[in-house]
């Protein structure tokens, strides 16, 4: 016998709560377009295939960067360190120009964050669309990374630092 099927709610505050506990890197996917930047604190994030080098970026079909992100030419996907903290609650405070906070430069077209941990400049090849967001694939053009850098990481709706985690290898 098939088990029964959670309620929608439920199962919407199931999905919530366990991946609110996976512990991610935190990106600031960043484009340019008509003159303009714009970008978004983003979780969703994964490299896609080495060969071409590339990777996938969800985005909300809401967001401020969706229509910009679904015409522009490149993006790129900036890997923020824990020095990043500032540029990451600066995405996340309402009304300010995102890109006041941080040391942001120019490069192919997109506002590349200079003290990054890495930054990943993609031209955008693809696009999927899957329920509330897209799905952007990009191909990679350009990539720094700072070897210095310790990652940010988001879990349980804090930052936290991963460096201070016990040092435990099964
Ligand atoms: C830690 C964190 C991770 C997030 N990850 C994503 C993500 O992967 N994709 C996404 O579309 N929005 C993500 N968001 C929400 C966006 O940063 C943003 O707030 C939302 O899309 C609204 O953007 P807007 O104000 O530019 O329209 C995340 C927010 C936080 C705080």
């Amino acid at each position: 016998m098939s088990e029964p099927l959670q309620p929608h709610d439920e199962l919407l505050n199931a999905f919530r709560m366990a991946m609110r506990h996976v512990a991610s890197t935190v990106y600031a996917v960043t484009t340019g377009h008509g003159g303009g930047r714009y970008g978004i604190l983003a979780t969703a994030v994964s490299s896609l295939s080495f060969d071409p080098p590339s990777l996938l970026v969800c985005v909300n079909r809401s967001a401020s960067l969706h229509g910009p992100l679904a015409s522009a030419e490149t993006f790129c996907v900036n890997v923020l360190g824990l020095g990043n903290r500032d540029v990451a609650e600066h995405f996340m405070a309402s009304g300010a120009d995102r890109f006041d906070v941080g040391e942001w430069e120019e490069e192919h077209g997109v506002p590349v964050l200079a003290t990054a941990q890495s930054s990943f400049i993609c031209r955008r090849v693809d696009c999927h669309d899957f329920g509330t967001h897209s799905i952007f694939i990009g191909e990679l053009i350009a990539a720094k990374h700072r070897a210095d850098a310790t990652p940010l990481t988001y879990y349980d709706r804090h930052y936290i630092d991963i460096s201070e985690a016990p040092e435990r290898h099964a």
